[in-house]
């Protein structure tokens, strides 16, 4: 096993074209804060590092679609996110961003060694071209037709509908996103990287942590979805990728006759973790090459699944062919977390966004990252509902951990003066409690975080069931000098939890200490010695945690599944309610089959302001129907949400369209609609009796 002195940190640089949400922390960001702050606990040297990803062609995109500049554009995003980590306890070294004149300066003269030492080849090949705007079409600059899905507003790079990867070219009746026009192929030529020729030491590396026979890394402490994915793309077989782009925002190829184009957007954003690196070591007086070309450094990349490929065989091409880099340790990275029964979606709007929670829910960030961690899609896709996280925070916050905190305190000022009794503590007991060092010790190592903190949780846990077996409160009438023993005893526990949740929850550990008297900064050595004396004094009651209502969740429900209709007018009078229609028998009912489907495809049908077409998976088939709800639902508003769906109901041609079926709505009595939604998530298919 080697031997590391100092840790390079680094969690995917996010793109500022939009906020974060609470899967970009799950994924990415919560388990390296984690893991960084158990690093510097243990005393450890570490630089954490991140940054925004600023260039792209997304981000021109959406800058064009805000009518402003990509500079403007990421200055918004940069400081949102920036300030959303911050205020989140994400304690980076530095959040620096890509931007900037020291970051394009790295990137380019990375280019320029690879380049000198003949790591890519020119290529020419034949691109789309708006003739109109007169510029090469990035992939995301051209939309079509998806041939695997048949959405027709796929991207030239992917399908968001399927995730299918695209190149421009599979695309059916690809239109500019800029003219609208159909672009035209024209010649170009780029710099590419020939994977290929890189696949045997990238084989050697993965699979047995070696490089040329010498040992790099241990294999088995990489992730099975990481090692499959990387195994998968290797078996494949690695192709050439360009790495520059016909774009005027990024970073400038720097060779001669490269007018007009940049580094690929992969290329420079990885090279941004060095960029911030040497910011980092600028604004401490220090050297940043120790922590990326000392093979006594240990690098970790924290990253989403869509991101392995990039860090775990792109990345160390990159930094081998450059030649004077260490490559990566690890790369842990997570699954996606998914919301409510369905993918989280920034397009739909369908996500719990940071610093909207962080404004919902002022100085409660330990609840989501205790949630977040707990949940955390460590080897599978993982689930958070506003019901699991009020259920978390009432059933495991509130009445294990601050509870037991608040009787420990409550006790020691009842019966000592709120002072730490001069009694020897119940040393067996604690000795118990000292194995969670190493269990929470080991499952970090493993990057097991929920396990982590479940192990934690434990301690108090036990904390609670040493109070109630021991009843100091009936104690205290017959034995003073054990109810001083049980109290020093569970404020020793307190203290330990104070350190062992320090990585997961900064903000209660932190008050939990100023509450215990501690007033030093903790390392994870720490004798109980070095935090408690008899004596000491211990501040006033007070709960670490209070419950989360069911109204407060419910508001969060309904703020996620608001939809925006847009006819709002509310007629003056509430229409009567209709009356009752006639009887029917059972048998009657039981002939409408009514299922459960989800709208993948929807689009206004010109001439009827009512009408929308829709295609609705109704688990049985996709289907055609034409549902009269276009005044109270935007096209791009409902793509992804369940619906009822009558299915044997005759088809019927609506404005010459054949219509499969019939949606079911709720009518109010203003006859506002919306959809008939299962309460839970139902798959596509299931039945509505
Ligand atoms: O997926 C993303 O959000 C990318 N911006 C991640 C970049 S990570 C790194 F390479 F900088
Ligand atoms: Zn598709």
């Amino acid at each position: 096993m080697k031997n590391f002195k100092r840790y390079t940190v680094t969690a995917a640089l996010p793109y500022a074209n939009g906020p974060l949400h609470i899967g970009h922390i799950a994924g990415a960001y919560l388990p390296a804060d984690i893991y960084v702050r158990f690093l510097r606990l243990r005393e450890n040297d570490v630089i954490f590092i991140c940054g925004s990803d600023e260039h792209g062609a997304a981000i021109t995109l959406k800058a064009k679609k805000e009518n402003i500049t990509p500079q403007q554009l990421v200055d918004k995003y940069h400081e949102l996110m920036k300030n959303a980590f911050a205020d989140f306890g994400i304690e980076f070294s530095i959040y620096h961003r890509t931007s900037t004149p020291l970051h394009h300066q790295t990137a380019a003269d990375f280019f320029s060694v690879m380049h000198k030492k003949g790591k890519f080849t020119e290529e020419t090949s034949e691109q789309y071209y708006d003739e109109e705007n007169k510029l090469f079409l990035a992939d995301r600059y051209i939309t079509g037709t998806c041939p695997k899905c048949g959405n027709e507003s796929a991207y030239g790079d992917q399908c968001e509908k399927c995730g299918s990867t695209l190149s421009p070219t599979d695309l059916i009746n690809p239109k500019s996103v800029l003219s609208g026009k159909t672009p035209v192929m024209k010649t170009t030529s780029h710099w590419y990287l020939p994977l290929g020729e890189h696949e045997a030491w990238l084989k050697e590396w993965i699979n047995k942590g070696t490089l040329d026979g010498v040992e790099q890394h241990n294999p088995a402490e990489w992730k099975n979805q990481v090692l499959g994915q990387c195994n998968s793309w290797l078996d494949a077989g690695l192709q050439s990728r360009a790495m520059t782009r016909d774009l005027d925002w990024g970073v400038k190829v720097p060779l001669p006759n490269a007018e007009g184009k940049v580094l690929y957007v992969w290329l420079d954003a990885p090279i941004g973790y060095i960029s911030a690196t040497k910011q980092w070591a600028a604004d401490n007086k220090t050297d940043w090459e120790k922590w990326w070309k000392d093979e006594e450094t240990k690098l970790l990349h924290f990253v989403g699944k869509d991101n392995i490929v990039f860090h775990a065989l792109i990345f160390p091409v990159m930094l081998r062919s450059h030649g004077e880099f260490i490559l990566e340790n690890n790369v842990p990275a997570n699954e996606f977390l998914n919301l409510e029964g369905d993918k989280i979606s920034t397009s739909r709007n369908h996500a719990i966004w940071l610093h909207e929670y962080l404004q919902d829910f002022p100085n409660r960030q330990d609840e989501l990252r205790y949630v977040l961690c707990s949940i955390a899609p460590e080897s599978k896709d993982s689930e958070f509902t506003w019901k699991d996280f009020q259920a978390r925070n009432n059933n495991e916050l509130v009445a294990i951990l601050g509870n037991f905190v608040n009787r420990s305190v409550v006790l020691t000022h009842k019966y000592f003066e709120g002072k730490i009794p001069d009694v020897k503590p119940d040393t067996k007991f604690l000795l118990g409690i000292k194995d969670a060092y190493d269990k929470v010790e080991q499952n970090i190592e493993k990057y097991r975080f929920r396990e982590a903190l479940a192990e934690a949780m434990n301690v108090a846990r036990s904390g609670n069931k040493y109070l109630a077996d021991n009843e100091p409160w009936k104690l205290i009438n017959t034995d003073k000098e054990k109810t001083a023993e049980v109290i020093h005893t569970s404020l020793l526990v307190a203290a330990h939890l104070s350190i062992l949740l320090e990585p997961f929850l900064p903000f209660t550990t932190k008050k939990l200490r100023t509450l215990l008297g501690i007033t030093k900064p903790v390392s994870w050595f720490f004798e109980e010695t070095q935090l408690m004396h008899s004596g000491q004094e211990i501040g006033q009651p007070l709960h670490l945690f209070t419950n989360i209502d069911d109204e407060t969740i419910q508001k969060q429900l309904e703020k996620l599944h608001a939809m925006k209709p847009i006819a709002t007018e509310v007629a003056a009078e509430p229409a009567a309610i209709k009356p009752s229609k006639p009887e029917i028998t059972f048998e009657d009912f039981a002939k409408s089959d009514i299922r459960i489907g989800t709208i993948l495809e929807a689009e206004k049908i010109p001439k009827a302001d009512k009408l929308l077409k829709l295609l609705v998976d109704t688990g049985i088939d996709k289907r055609t129907v034409v549902s009269g709800i276009a005044a109270y639902y935007k096209p791009e508003d409902i793509i992804g949400q369940k619906v009822s769906i009558l299915v044997n109901l005759a088809p019927r041609k609506l404005r010459g369209i054949e219509s499969q079926g019939m949606i079911l709505m709720a009518e109010d009595v203003n006859g506002k609609l919306c959809f008939v939604q299962p309460s839970e998530n139902i798959t596509n298919g299931g039945e509505v009796k």
